[in-house]
């Protein structure tokens, strides 16, 4: 039997989202045109497997451009949030949620990334989604910059693989910090640090074929940028926050398991791990750890790094890590290896965990591991500010989605959050991802479903939008309306 979970009266309870995949309305409110505009759910290529559909070329922004590129866009309309959100952030009260990660569309505040003055309408937008939140006892948790970023930044400078996307990210920063210091208490800068390993569009907009430089070299590159960019943030956040108010990073957290005790295979998994942990050390201890300087050495990677930069690091410590987490990795040592980490499903299949319809391995206990693991790394708060089951579903009979499946899946791993607590970690709270269905990230699809909240839409945009609750809806209000103890009898 489970014991009694226990958690703090302080731990936030909610969901995550980010604006790109929710908010649609892409050419509305002055906003001007983001990155993630131009991904596109491809049905050619997407087929239930992991298959990652969001890099984009330089000659596709060139199509794009010239209004010739043609696909199926779906983060353009989102799930329309930005006309919906007051009927959203209802359900999301009704569920009981004590606080709501979102982000902010920089393309919204700053429509190039380039003008003096700010878009107010795009600023009226979010002060009317925090002012409904607030309403509602809701504290919003803020990303700045959740995988977009004004398109005229990656044509002008190839994105974040230049110096020159510091300074426009700076004053965005400044910018929403101003306008909403007394809104908003939880800030992160950057969405999953560490994506630029797996995507250097998606994490950094960098069209690769406008670079003669390596794929490893430009995603470091363009992380060294963001740790700048982000460390600056949180500098000004200490001169414009008020007191208790809080900044963090974010990473996607993998724990990565040696396949056999081999010491080559856990010196193996020790070093996938070093590429994971690399961004919360630079971010929570500001300046870089000795093993990213010998791999750069080692790989022949030329990061540069200006005189400055590592005071720049130093003076932007985090207070908190906010994590995503949504599987483990088995690896071992062998020829290649190495270049496969930042992957995010491993060549190895671990026997002992079951797949997602995606290929994701899916370990609760995991969870609690690098838990404990970040804490005794960094001795920070921690925030688990995504996590959940992305699953195909449709209504059944009875017009209602009952996902079983995915009160599974989040109760163990809640069960195992409230494990880590018991442990002696520091979890400020806790965000599913997609508390109502929304635009894959990966896949642009509408079919990969995340949510409490069921939304009626198609791959293509088709459908009535109608928002209805699966069984997961009552079970998660449940949870949060007994702090955690009615997972013990599920
Ligand atoms: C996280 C991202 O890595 O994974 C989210 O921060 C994303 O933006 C989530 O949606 C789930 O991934 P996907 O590809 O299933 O949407």
């Amino acid at each position: 039997m489970t014991a009694r979970l226990e958690f703090p009266e302080t731990f936030l309870w909610g969901g995550a989202t980010a604006a790109n995949q929710i908010e649609g309305a892409y050419d509305e409110g002055g906003k001007g045109l983001s990155t993630s505009d131009l991904a596109r759910y491809r049905p050619d290529v997407v087929n239930g497997a992991d298959n990652f559909t969001f890099e984009v070329t330089g000659a596709e922004l060139d199509a794009a451009d010239a209004g010739e590129l043609e696909g199926i866009f779906a983060k353009r309309w989102g799930i329309d949030f930005y006309h919906r959100y007051r009927e959203d952030i209802a359900l999301f009260a009704e569920m009981g949620f004590t606080t709501f990660r979102m982000s902010i569309a920089w393309p919204r505040i700053y429509p190039t990334g380039l003008e003096d003055e700010p878009n107010e309408e795009g600023l009226a937008f979010y002060d009317r989604v925090f002012d409904e939140l607030l309403a509602h006892g809701i504290q919003p948790v803020v990303t700045m910059s959740h995988y977009e970023m004004p398109l005229e930044l990656t044509r002008r400078f190839n994105g974040w693989l230049s110096r020159e996307c510091i300074a426009p990210f700076e004053k965005f920063a400044r910018t929403v910090l101003t306008r909403y210091r007394d809104k908003v208490r939880y800030w992160l800068t950057f969405n999953e640090l560490n994506m630029n390993l797996t995507s250097v569009y998606t994490g950094a907009g960098v069209l690769m074929d406008r670079t003669d430089r390596p794929v490893r070299e430009v995603a470091y590159q363009a992380t060294h940028h963001q740790f700048l960019a982000s460390a600056l943030a949180v500098k000004a956040a200490r001169e414009i926050l008020p007191a208790g108010a809080v900044i963090g990073a974010m990473i996607n957290r993998i724990e990565v398991y040696p396949a056999t005790p081999k010491p080559a295979d856990v010196l193996q998994a020790m070093r996938e791990d070093q590429t994971n942990f690399f961004y919360p050390d630079v971010a929570v201890r500001g300046r870089y750890p000795g093993y990213a300087l010998r791999y750069f050495h080692d790989a022949g990677l030329n990061i540069e790094f200006a005189e400055t930069d590592q005071q720049i690091l130093a003076d932007g410590t985090v207070d908190y890590i906010g994590i995503s987490y949504y599987m483990s990795h088995l690896t071992e040592d062998r020829p290649g290896a190495q270049d496969e980490t930042g992957l995010l499903v491993g060549a190895l299949k671990n026997p002992h965990l079951t797949l997602t319809q995606w290929g994701w391995p899916v370990d609760p206990v995991g969870l609690r591991i690098s838990l404990n693991r970040l804490w005794d790394r960094y001795q920070v708060p921690i925030f688990v500010v995504e996590n959940g089951l992305g699953a195909e579903e449709a209504p059944g009979p009875d017009g209602i989605i009952h996902d079983q499946y995915r009160i599974d899946y989040l109760r163990e791993h809640l069960i195992q959050i409230g494990e880590a607590i018991r442990d002696g970690v520091d979890v400020m709270g806790y965000t599913a991802w997609g508390p109502i269905d929304l635009i894959s990230c990966g896949t642009s699809q509408m079919s990969k479903r995340y949510g409490f909240i069921h939304v009626d839409q198609d791959n293509y945009g088709q459908g009535t939008l109608r928002r209805s609750r699966k069984d997961s809806f009552g079970w998660y209000r449940d949870v949060i309306a007994s702090r955690g103890a009615s997972l013990a009898g599920d």
